[in-house]
């Protein structure tokens, strides 16, 4: 399927970082929840790039990502009115939660955490960047949060410190019915350990490599706890990528 994207690519202020791509398409606005992924097609590059939905607005989706390597740098250069080959909405996302949410994003696991503050009544938020000049979406946030708690591994914005400390204080001061998470792996493991402790709900959205997308090819099997209690091996582009802190075998 092709979509026309509407708005231009913006990559973020000097040096690097991040580039936006707005997509309209009725059908995958309206199909779209919070932990989904597109899966965008690269021209000259066999496997397509995996990025989370940052939002949706009207009939139209929004993706934010890292201009990383070869794939990124390709749709970096896409223009107003080019067309994209999408695959989508894809995956298991987070479930619909009543009450109280705390979402944790670190550098571009931030995106899919808008999207789920879009969707939530009642939700706070920890956003973690290695700096000031990384971190991205911290007022859209803001305005869609109860309340934001900022860290930087440099102390250049927010607090100094990693996500893990602005979860705990968090988790220590309010009332939360689950926690969401999507970030780097480590962050996503002391998310879960902290979320665990005050004995709240936890889903983590991992970003394992993929291939297809479509759950034929394995490349992103991950080990997962079965309900025994065993480890079975689960493909993360079709059973996640959210799965819950408990599921994950955080060392396997
Ligand atoms: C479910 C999911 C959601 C994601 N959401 C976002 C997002 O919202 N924003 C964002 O910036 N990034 C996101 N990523 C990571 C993003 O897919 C990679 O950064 C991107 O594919 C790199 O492509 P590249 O061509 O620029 O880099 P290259 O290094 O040239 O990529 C080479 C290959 O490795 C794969 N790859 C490289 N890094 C990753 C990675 N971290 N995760 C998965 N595959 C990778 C690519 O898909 C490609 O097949 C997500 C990954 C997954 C699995
Ligand atoms: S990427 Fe092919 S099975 Fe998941």
């Amino acid at each position: 399927m092709e979509y026309i994207i509407n708005a231009p690519v913006t990559a973020a202020s000097a040096g690097l970082v991040y580039g936006v791509i707005t997509i309209e398409s009725p059908e995958l606005a309206g199909a779209a929840s919070p932990g989904q992924f597109l899966h965008i097609r690269c021209e000259g590059y066999q496997l397509r790039r995996p990025i989370s939905i940052a939002g949706v607005a009207g009939d139209r989706l929004t993706v934010i990502y890292e201009i990383k390597g070869k794939g990124t740098r390709w749709l970096s250069q896409r223009k107003a009115g080019d067309v994209l080959d999408v695959l989508g909405p894809l995956g298991h996302g987070f479930p619909e939660a009543r009450g109280k949410v705390l979402l944790v994003g670190g550098g571009v696991g931030v995106p899919p955490m808008h999207f789920c503050a879009q969707r939530l009544e009642d939700c706070d938020a920890v956003l973690a960047f290695r700096s000031k000049d990384r971190a991205l979406l911290t007022e859209e946030m803001g305005a869609l949060c109860k309340a934001v708690t900022v860290m930087t591994d440099d102390g250049s914005l927010g607090e100094k410190g990693f996500a893990a400390q602005g979860v705990s204080a968090m988790l220590a001061q309010g009332r939360y019915d689950a926690v969401f998470a999507c970030g780097p792996k480590i962050m996503l493991k002391t998310t879960f350990e902290a979320a665990r402790a005050a004995g709240v709900p936890c889903w983590v959205s991992l970003e394992e490599r993929m291939g297809c997308g479509l759950g034929a090819c394995l490349t992103c099997a991950t080990p997962i706890r079965g309900a025994d209690g065993q480890k079975v091996m689960k493909e993360a582009c079709k059973d996640g990528p959210v799965f819950r802190g408990e599921e994950v075998i955080w060392d396997g």
